[in-house]
């Protein structure tokens, strides 16, 4: 038996096919999600087929996500997966990061290891699959660059044409040059996301182009087993924290998914508190669970963490149920914290890009407010790779990083290039100084 969509709302709760082709539902536009069936096998006999799946040269074996397969909404026999080997990334202890939060211990689980750098791979391979199985041709997404870099190389490994949008100006060359490279037509439009959204969304519909931005309720299927995984990493301990960033709140919604069925299915006793951290200048999330009421969408949402430059983020509905769900909590963090948050992590010899700094950023702020304790088990996820970004960590270490409204910002721990002569007694001097 296939699993079905699901409205989110309670009040609706439609259901609809697995393939039928929808982001929304048509009786009250609530969110979709796909069914959970729980596996007919039990924790104890999947917990060990997963681990001897890692032995397997087996492609579906080899992906991180797709190794979790009984967690996901997929059961025909023959299907054509499209995987690059997304998943398997490390859990890096990160000392002197602890140390830079008050904590005793941290722990990132780090997603820019994935095939093309960030989180959206685990979440894309599940989309382009879904493409496939509807015999889609043409899949689409707005982006502010990760989204579009995934979605190009899984279409290009599928054979289907990828349609990218972009804000014009406001994602890192980095982003845009690997869409270029896999090949993706890339538009780049004068709106921000949210608009550019808005406008995907009428042209998937008009042209029949499937759309995979996290609206889709495949990729968040996909995402979810990075939580499957991280506690797969950890012989099943449950941490007290996971901390991520929070731009259209797609992760969120994943990771918080994927932990309630985990929980319902018996893998785990318990859930981790989830902790979202925001940009401060695009927050939207933070203010709604702060201040409570309706959900006000941030209409120039500024940020140099470009990933999370979002003001309306679709998923907030399924993002609000997994907080409170997991008795999470939602912080921001201003330009500075993130700049220096950031730089710590590479001093870890670890590396991000600025969003995936939000997290030590936030969890510093989380620990001086006392709401997560010294000696809590922390996991943080570092949702994209130290190259994406390259322009930005340049400027901070030379001292010329400029926050939006303008202002330098300080390079706290920055640490610029040297310029020298061709002059072996100048550099030895220059040595013995350091
Ligand atoms: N971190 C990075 C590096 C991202 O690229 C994104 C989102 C997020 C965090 C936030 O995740 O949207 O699920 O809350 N990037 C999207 C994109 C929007 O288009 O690449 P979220």
């Amino acid at each position: 038996m296939n699993p079905e969509l699901i409205c989110i709302n309670t009040s609706c709760r439609a259901r609809y096919g697995i393939t039928d082709v929808l982001y929304n539902c048509p009786k009250c536009d609530g969110l979709l999600e796909a069914e959970f069936v729980p596996p007919a096998a039990t924790p104890a006999e999947l917990k060990k087929l997963w681990r001897e799946r890692r032995m397997s040269n087996r492609p579906v074996d080899q992906s991180g996500v797709w190794r979790y397969r009984e967690m996901l909404p997929f059961d025909d026999a023959g299907l054509a997966i499209v995987t690059l080997r997304e998943g398997d990334t490390p859990l890096l202890p990160a000392p002197r990061a602890a140390q830079y939060a008050g904590l005793d211990a941290i722990t990132f689980k780090h997603q820019g290891f994935n095939p093309t750098g960030s989180f959206k791979d685990n979440g894309m391979t599940c989309g382009a699959t879904q493409a496939m199985r509807l015999g889609m041709t043409r899949v689409a997404c707005v982006s502010t660059g990760n989204t579009s870099a995934s979605m190009a190389a899984y279409a290009a490994a599928a054979g289907l044409h990828p349609l990218i949008f972009i804000p014009n100006g406001n994602i890192s060359y980095g982003k845009l040059a690997q869409a270029l490279e896999y090949g993706a037509r890339t538009f780049q439009v004068e709106a921000n996301f949210d608009q550019i959204l808005a406008l995907v969304r009428v042209l998937a519909e008009r042209l029949g182009i499937y759309l995979l931005n996290s609206i889709n309720p495949f990729r968040i299927e996909g995402q979810k087993t990075i939580m499957i995984e991280m506690l797969d990493q950890r012989d099943w301990v449950v941490p007290d924290w996971v901390v991520l960033p929070g731009g259209n709140l797609g992760n969120v919604s994943a990771f918080g998914k994927g932990l309630r069925e985990l929980l319902a299915a018996g893998f785990i006793d318990r859930l981790p508190r989830l902790a979202v951290v925001q940009a401060e200048g695009a927050a939207p999330f933070y203010e709604f669970m702060h201040r409570g009421g309706t959900f006000h969408a941030v209409h120039h949402p500024e940020t140099l963490a470009t990933a999370i430059k979002i003001g309306d983020p679709v998923s907030w509905p399924k993002a609000q149920h997994e907080i409170q769900t997991t008795k999470g909590v939602v912080e921001y963090a201003t330009e500075q914290e993130i700049a220096d948050a950031k730089a710590v992590i590479g001093q870890c010899g670890i590396g991000c890009e600025p969003a995936s700094a939000a997290t030590l950023a936030g969890l510093r702020k989380l620990r001086a407010a006392g709401v997560v304790a010294k000696d809590a088990d922390v996991v943080a996820v570092l949702t994209g790779n130290v190259l994406k970004d390259p322009d930005y960590i340049y400027r901070y270490h030379t001292g010329a990083l400029d926050a939006p409204d303008g202002h330098r910002l300080q390079s706290t721990f920055g640490n610029a290039p040297i310029v020298v002569p061709n002059d072996a007694d100048e550099i030895a001097r220059l040595c013995d100084k350091l």
